[in-house]
């Protein structure tokens, strides 16, 4: 019991601070009719939070457990969180309908470990509902990519549950009351299908069981998921003078405030929440992180997205809050003008010609079979993407020496070679375009305008 008090004291004494602005910001529930019974208790301001214990008695219960016998440290960390000092605890997250899923009887409690978006949308509907609404929650629908037979099929089953799942998520199914199938349990990928129909797991970006915006701003949150050879955002934003001054000036990012409006509550740098999610004066925050992207570089060729316009304004008005108009509009001509270099140069003539040799019967239907298949695979999918990516947000190496050059070593060197041994000629209307004019041979002029600056600067 001692520990018990311990905790209330705890939450007692930060809980002063969190009631009297904390509770506007989630708006009552809209409870679901089934979990109505269970709406939390909560204190009111005026009254002491020195006498009034601000949880359920049922979310008393659990702690008696939690504290010490079951889990005592993830107790520690919610103890911490804002959820504690507003009265939401452990049963408000966790309890279930009987009739639930995933419900099981805990120690005469229904409760799901599953704690889905529908749930946290009992108390937070406006960021479920973006959220919902975003490509996060679409994530898990990749059944029928080619990415998907790589992982599942060429791979292998447990190579997708460990890798792909883990970011995209996958189905969660239930084997029994309470019961989830280990090979798809524990997943918190971001398009997570959860047994209650809804998609995603807001866990993915709010850590349990602190559940704070704080870690969700930093760019290491993303970075779970945005790295490596096919998208390469991390590496990219930890390359670029944004990411410098981020890491340079962290201390003045002012990342555990409540409110964090660019301009107002921090300057120092932009992390990939601020360009992407967070409120400026101009703007509210968004958990639709599609929100203000103009193109979309992850298929092979790419392509601008509906209302591409708007969606770029919105993005620029996040610029306008540390750079002039002619510097960011400048950012966004080189941008283009990359994309459209890959689309052009490399990404429309290599499509037609898989195309060509697809249909001249040269490569067999199934995909990955074949070593041409993987040179095609790595020079859109992953090479092509680094370049456009690197572009997009600023990485110089990753749009030169990890993206360009490796696209064209690619498409000269493997490329174009080996599509030429499948069908000879293949390739011929596209060696012939002003692009790849070059193939045939420098000038006499550009060969000795290299010749004499190797002389000039190494004096040979
Ligand atoms: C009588 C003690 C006791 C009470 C009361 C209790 N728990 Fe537990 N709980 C435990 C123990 C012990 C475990 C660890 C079981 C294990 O290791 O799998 C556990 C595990 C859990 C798990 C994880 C289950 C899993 O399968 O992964 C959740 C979620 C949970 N408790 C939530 C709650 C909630 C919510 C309450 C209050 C409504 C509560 N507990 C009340 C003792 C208790
Ligand atoms: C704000 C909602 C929320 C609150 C409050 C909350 N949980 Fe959780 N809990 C979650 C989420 C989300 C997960 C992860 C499951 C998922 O991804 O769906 C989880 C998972 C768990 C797990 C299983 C995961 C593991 O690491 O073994 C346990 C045990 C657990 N919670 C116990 C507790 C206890 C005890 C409390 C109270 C001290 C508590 N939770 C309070 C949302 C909550
Ligand atoms: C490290 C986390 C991670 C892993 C592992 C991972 N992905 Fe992805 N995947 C992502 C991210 C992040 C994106 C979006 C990148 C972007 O928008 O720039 C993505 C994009 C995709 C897309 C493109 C979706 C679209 O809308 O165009 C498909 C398809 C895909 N992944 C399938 C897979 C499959 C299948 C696997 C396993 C073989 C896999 N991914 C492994 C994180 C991951
Ligand atoms: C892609 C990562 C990501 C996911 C997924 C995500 N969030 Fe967030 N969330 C953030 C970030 C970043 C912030 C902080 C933004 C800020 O303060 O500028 C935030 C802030 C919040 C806040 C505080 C809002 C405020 O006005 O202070 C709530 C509540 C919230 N998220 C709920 C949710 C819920 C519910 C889900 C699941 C439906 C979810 N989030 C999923 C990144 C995410
Ligand atoms: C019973 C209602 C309730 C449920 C369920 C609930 N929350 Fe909250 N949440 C709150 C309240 C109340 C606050 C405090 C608001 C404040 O301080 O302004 C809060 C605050 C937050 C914050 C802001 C934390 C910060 O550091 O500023 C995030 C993020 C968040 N919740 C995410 C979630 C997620 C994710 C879930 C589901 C796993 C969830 N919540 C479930 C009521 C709830
Ligand atoms: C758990 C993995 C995961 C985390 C964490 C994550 N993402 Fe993603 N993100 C993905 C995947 C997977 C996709 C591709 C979804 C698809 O197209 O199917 C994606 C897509 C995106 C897109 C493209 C959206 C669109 O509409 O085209 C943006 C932008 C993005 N994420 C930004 C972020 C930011 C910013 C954060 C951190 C605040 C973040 N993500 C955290 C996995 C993640
Ligand atoms: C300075 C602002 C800024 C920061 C910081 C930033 N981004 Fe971006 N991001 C952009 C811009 C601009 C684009 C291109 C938008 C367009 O196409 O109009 C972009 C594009 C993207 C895309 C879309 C890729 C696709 O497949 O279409 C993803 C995903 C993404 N960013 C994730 C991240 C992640 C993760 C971080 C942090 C590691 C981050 N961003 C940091 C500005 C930023
Ligand atoms: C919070 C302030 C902030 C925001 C928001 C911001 N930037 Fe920056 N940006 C900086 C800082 C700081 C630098 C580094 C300046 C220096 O090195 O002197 C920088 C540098 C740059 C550079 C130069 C890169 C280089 O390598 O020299 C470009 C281009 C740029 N930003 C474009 C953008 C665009 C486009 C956006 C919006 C999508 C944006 N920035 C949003 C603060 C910001």
């Amino acid at each position: 019991m001692r520990r018990l008090c311990k905790i209330h004291f705890l939450l007692n004494t930060v809980a002063m601070a969190a009631l009297t602005v904390g509770m506007n910001a989630a708006a009552p529930p809209a409870p679901s009719p089934q979990k109505a019974a269970a709406k939390p208790k909560v204190i009111a301001a005026s009254q002491s939070p020195v006498k009034n214990v601000p949880l359920s008695k049922e979310s008393l219960a659990c702690l008696e457990c939690h504290r010490e016998s079951a889990t005592p440290a993830a107790t520690k960390q919610w103890a911490g969180s804002r959820h504690a000092t507003a009265g939401v605890g452990c049963f408000e997250c966790h309890h279930a309908d009987k009739a639930s899923a995933t419900a099981f009887d805990h120690n005469g409690f229904s409760i799901t470990v599953l704690v889905s978006p529908r749930d946290c949308g009992r108390c937070h509907a406006k960021e479920t509902k973006e959220f919902e609404a975003s490509h996060h929650a679409k994530a898990g629908q990749i059944l029928g990519s080619l990415d998907n037979v790589l992982g599942d099929v060429v791979e292998g089953i447990p190579a997708g549950n460990s890798g792909c799942k883990q970011c995209h998520g996958g189905v969660v199914k239930v084997v029994g009351p309470g019961k989830l199938d280990a090979a798809t349990w524990p997943n918190t990928g971001i398009g997570r299908i959860n047994p209650d129909g809804s998609r995603g797991s807001c866990s993915a970006c709010h850590s349990r069981h602190a559940f704070s915006a704080s870690v969700a701003r930093q760019p290491e949150n993303c970075g779970k998921c945005h790295l490596g050879p096919d998208h390469p955002q991390a590496e990219i934003y930890a390359e670029s003078k944004h990411g410098i001054a981020y890491r340079a000036k962290i201390g003045e990012m002012n990342l555990d405030s409540k409110s964090w409006v660019l301009g107002k509550d921090y300057s120092a740098a932009p992390t990939c929440a601020t360009c992407h999610m967070s409120a400026t004066p101009e703007l509210p925050l968004t958990h639709d992180v599609g929100a203000r992207i103009s193109w979309t570089l992850r298929p092979e060729v790419s392509l601008k997205l509906d209302h591409w316009e708007a969606r770029r304004a919105d993005m620029q008005k996040v610029c306008a809050n540390c750079h002039g108009s002619d510097w960011v509009q400048g950012h966004y001509t080189q941008y283009d003008a990359a994309v459209n270099l890959y689309n052009d140069k490399f990404a429309i003539p290599a499509k037609a010609i898989m195309k060509k040799l697809r249909d001249a019967g040269k490569l067999t239907p199934t995909p990955f079979d074949e070593k041409f298949e993987w040179t095609y695979f790595e020079l859109w999918h992953h090479e092509g993407r680094r370049a456009r990516m690197g572009a997009a947000m600023m990485g110089p190496d990753y749009t030169q020496w990890h993206g360009f050059y490796e696209v064209a070593k690619n498409f000269y060197t493997e490329f174009l070679p080996q599509a030429e041994e499948l069908l000879p000629g293949v390739t011929a209307e596209v060696k012939a375009m002003d692009d790849h004019k070059w193939l045939q041979g420098l000038s006499k002029e550009d060969r000795a305008k290299i010749e004499s600056f190797y002389q000039k600067r190494y004096g040979k």
